[in-house]
């Protein structure tokens, strides 16, 4: 049977579906919104050091900073449920200063945002197989919290070579985009093979349904993340998708504790 209340990187998420990093989880404010929910977790906006501002990017690093979430985190944390601080910067001693702090503050899980074109371009992480190495060893060393790497939708090494470098360097999560290209296996499906079992999966992207949500985590992905869904309907999608995934599992998840 589906999971529904995953254990990832040791800690037990009360449902599979929590929000994608950026989707209605920049202000404190909306950060609650996703506490009080029925989300799995809470997923912070990629937080840098200081308030960062990228006038006319979508997806891109605008928040407050660090200081801002230091004073949310501990309030969010009293709904009982992980908080994920998604971490971004445009070095490695960047990153890990802002994932110092907020493990600090009580964040139960960093998601390293690679995902960024930004970050890209400033910290070249898939730049080589050595790169990565180095990139993830040092936040591997430096960073007390558990670890989760989020993937790009595209990766310049082969997805062989990244798995077998989280692995060898004691990363237990990574997260990866739920969508093929050109009708191949999706990143989650083939970072799950690849993994074998030594990586737990959270896949990113593409669900705004039950049915699209149940056949992912069949497959063996952890847990879903959420991100244009929750901006299009707010918070009440995790209560609409609960509903659903009950339905078509015949569990009444809304037993599930949240
Ligand atoms: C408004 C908005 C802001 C986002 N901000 C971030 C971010 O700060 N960090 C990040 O890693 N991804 C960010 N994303 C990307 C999402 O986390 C997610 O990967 C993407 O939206 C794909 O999921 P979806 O198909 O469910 O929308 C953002 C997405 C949206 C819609």
């Amino acid at each position: 049977m589906t999971p529904m209340t995953p254990i990832i990187a040791d800690i037990r998420f009360p449902f599979s579906l929590m929000n994608a990093a950026g989707a209605l989880s920049t202000t404190r404010a909306e950060l609650l919104a996703q506490a009080r929910s029925e989300s799995g977790a809470v997923v912070t906006k990629s937080i840098t050091p200081t308030s960062f501002l990228d006038p006319g990017a979508q997806c891109g690093l605008e928040n407050p900073g660090t200081d801002y979430y230091v004073e949310v985190i501990p309030e969010l944390r009293q709904w009982g449920k992980p908080v994920i601080a998604s971490v971004a910067g445009l070095t490695i001693e960047e990153f890990v200063q802002v994932a110092q702090t907020l493990t600090q503050a009580g964040t139960d899980l960093i998601e390293i945002n690679l995902n960024d074109p930004h970050v890209h371009t400033h910290v070249h992480p898939f730049q080589s197989v050595e790169r990565l190495d180095e990139v993830v060893s040092a936040f591997r060393r430096q960073i007390a919290a558990p670890l989760a790497i989020k993937l790009p939708a595209t990766v310049p090494l082969t997805l062989s070579d990244v798995v077998h470098t989280l692995v060898r360097n004691d990363i237990p999560v990574v997260m990866c985009h739920n969508t093929g290209t050109n009708g191949d296996p999706s990143q989650a499906q083939a970072v799950l093979e690849a993994a074998a079992g030594k990586l737990d999966v959270i896949g990113v992207g593409g669900v705004s349904t039950g049915a699209q949500a149940l056949a992912i985590l069949q497959r063996g992905v952890k847990a879903i993340q959420i991100g244009s869904a929750v901006v299009k309907e707010g918070v009440g999608v995790f209560a609409r998708l609960k509903h659903e995934l009950g339905e078509l599992i015949g569990t009444d998840t809304t037993k599930l504790a949240s």
